[in-house]
């Protein structure tokens, strides 16, 4: 039986990652600070950002306030951001980490992921097959060990890897990486990713946890598949508490986007009951889909390093 206080996950480095964060994707500009600052006084500690969130200058002025206010204190927070594609270049990576902690007002990151093993020309701006290029994922990944190396950014890791890739970085890294941030949920469980990462001590942590409902083609509804569904009525819980709990069960940290107050609320109540045993296997029946799936964005004939969404995702599809 699960123990029912998961509150954090332990890295490879030794720190402890709160196990619930709130996600801030498509979370808008009027409205993502409201939703950390209703997320931090219902008691989340951890925060997951990213450059291309555009949102990190907001966040950071009510980070501000909350610090000042007295509501919380920085190190009792988790923030986690991530290296935009187009900012692989090993110079370049200094300086975007400076503009996060500019933006976010603060003075180191609790974890700084790669955000895609994908890359894209200098600078660019948008996600655009012709700004696509071939990246260089250890060059890049030194330029973080350098950040590890020097406190500001207190743990580096990796976010849409695949088993394969993760095995390459780890390969040549000197720092390994702490955290694989990827697309997890009852509808796209990744055990085999699961089962590497955790053979070399990886935190797999989970964004989209409900499938990111209503992004781009995105037709797979994790909140009304009829297995979370039956499991959160005989527990009393919402679909949405089941699909956290379930992955906090499984060993993941779970990233769950809302900017509405209430469902922010409902979404961090997951951690003084759990889904016992019986219930917890009909998960294993879910059908499994990816939906993040990157096709549109990062493949292109012509530009960049994959050609089709096998040689994105190395099979695990
Ligand atoms: P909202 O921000 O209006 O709450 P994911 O974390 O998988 O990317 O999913 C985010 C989506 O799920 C958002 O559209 C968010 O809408 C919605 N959402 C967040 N929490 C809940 C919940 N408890 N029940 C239903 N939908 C939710």
């Amino acid at each position: 039986m699960a123990p029912k206080e998961i509150l954090f996950f332990e890295l490879n480095t030794g720190a402890k990652m709160p196990s619930v964060g709130l996600g801030t994707w498509q979370s808008e500009l009027g409205v993502v600070g409201d939703a950390v600052t209703a997320a931090i006084k219902v008691g989340y500690r951890h925060i997951d950002c990213a450059k291309l969130y555009d949102n990190e200058k907001e966040i950071g002025s009510t980070l501000k306030k909350l610090f000042s206010d007295g509501v919380v204190k920085r190190e009792d927070l988790w923030i986690t951001s991530k290296l935009w594609c187009a900012d692989y270049e090993p110079e370049d990576v200094p300086k975007a980490l400076d503009k996060t902690l500019q933006d976010l007002q603060l003075d180191y990151l609790d974890l700084y992921l790669i955000h895609w093993p994908v890359s894209m020309k200098k600078g660019s701006v948008g996600v655009k097959p012709e700004n696509l290029t071939q990246p260089d994922i250890p060059s890049t990944w030194k330029a973080m060990e350098a950040l590890y190396d020097s406190g500001k950014a207190r743990a580096i890791g990796v976010s849409n890897f695949s088993s394969k890739k993760l095995g390459d970085l780890l390969e040549v890294a000197r720092v390994p990486p702490a955290v694989n941030q990827v697309e997890c949920h009852p509808s796209w469980q990744q055990p085999k990713l699961h089962a590497f990462c955790k053979s070399k001590g990886v935190h797999l942590s989970g964004h989209s946890p409900f499938g990111s409902p209503g992004t781009w083609e995105i037709k797979c509804e994790v909140l009304k598949n009829p297995i979370v569904n039956m499991v959160a009525e005989q527990l009393g819980k919402t679909p949405a508490q089941v699909a956290l709990r379930w992955g906090l069960q499984m060993g993941h940290s779970a990233l769950p986007k809302s900017s509405n107050e209430a469902r922010i609320k409902e979404n961090f109540d997951v951690f003084d009951w759990s889904i016992p045993e019986d219930l917890f296997a009909k998960f294993s029946e879910i059908e499994q889909e990816r939906l993040i799936k990157g096709t549109g964005l990062f493949l292109h004939e012509t530009f960049g390093a994959y050609k089709t969404i096998e040689e994105l995702w190395d099979g695990e599809l």
